[in-house]
């Protein structure tokens, strides 16, 4: 799929730039957006899945241009999936309704299909037995996985997500990654903003690297972790390195 950025920026207030004017084209598969705390990763993302609007410039998403306008906005969110840190889940409906209800108020499926649907991605997920669960009852990881059922629930063009697992143990991260690996071998196309470098490296196709509000490098996966080319994705990997065992 195609995204692409022209003079795209934000800022909040005059002095305050969280993204600088950057232009970017590429056909996207799947892409990890890493960096360090504060340089715009879920500001980027937002903009992209037409959460916040950008202060100057254009994008295009499936070569479509995205406008800033609530009607063409409210239409193209129905197209894209979204999970963020804590997944956002419903707290008083079972993990079935949390899927299942979205499917009907916002995309207009039948009681019945949607049921369907929500039963058969919980299966799929490994929670066909928590599915009359509310969110409290279940673990991080299980949440995490009802929020990417509910993500590709209306079969979305694309899907983002923003540090999925970061609130989550070890254990819990494995499994909610797994998951979205086996969306990519589905072909399920998505950007993900994660910490986890060997997610970013091994499982996505591309990465960006994106620091105080610029996109400093992009391209392969491979590549950028083999070669980082600018000094600050060099500190930036150097200083994951130092804990690793
Ligand atoms: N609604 C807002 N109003 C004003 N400033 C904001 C707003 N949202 C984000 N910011 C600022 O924008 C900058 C970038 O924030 P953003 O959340 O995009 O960073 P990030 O790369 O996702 O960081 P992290 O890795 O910590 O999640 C930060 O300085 C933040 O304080
Ligand atoms: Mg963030």
């Amino acid at each position: 799929m195609k995204i692409k950025f022209q003079n795209l920026s934000k800022q909040y207030e005059p002095e305050h730039v969280i993204l600088n004017p950057m232009d970017f084209e590429d056909e996207v598969h799947t892409l990890a957006v890493i960096g360090p705390s504060g340089g715009g990763k879920s500001t980027l993302l937002r903009i992209i899945g037409g959460l916040i609007a950008p202060t100057t410039g254009k994008l295009w998403v499936d070569s479509d241009e995205i406008r800033q306008n609530e009607a063409s906005l409210q239409q193209y969110r129905k197209t894209i999936g979204f999970v963020f840190q804590q997944g956002g889940l419903f707290r008083h409906m079972s993990a079935l309704d949390n899927i299942a209800v979205p499917l009907e108020q916002v995309h207009g499926y039948s009681r019945t299909k949607s049921r369907s649907r929500a039963l058969e991605l919980l299966e799929r997920f490994g929670l066909k037995e928590d599915a009359g669960k509310k969110p409290a009852a279940l673990s991080g990881g299980q949440q995490q996985r009802v929020a990417i059922a509910r993500a590709v629930a209306a079969q979305p063009k694309l899907l983002l997500l923003d540090e999925p697992t970061s609130a989550l143990d070890p254990e819990y991260t494995t499994e909610v990654l797994n998951v979205i690996r086996e969306l990519k071998e589905e072909g399920m196309r998505f950007i993900i903003v994660t910490h986890e470098m060997g997610f970013a490296r091994h499982a996505c196709d591309k990465a960006a690297f994106l620091c105080e509000g610029s996109l400093l490098e992009y391209g392969e996966s491979a590549q950028l972790f083999a070669h980082p080319e600018t000094e600050q994705l060099q500190r930036f990997l150097g200083k994951l390195l130092e804990w690793n065992v």
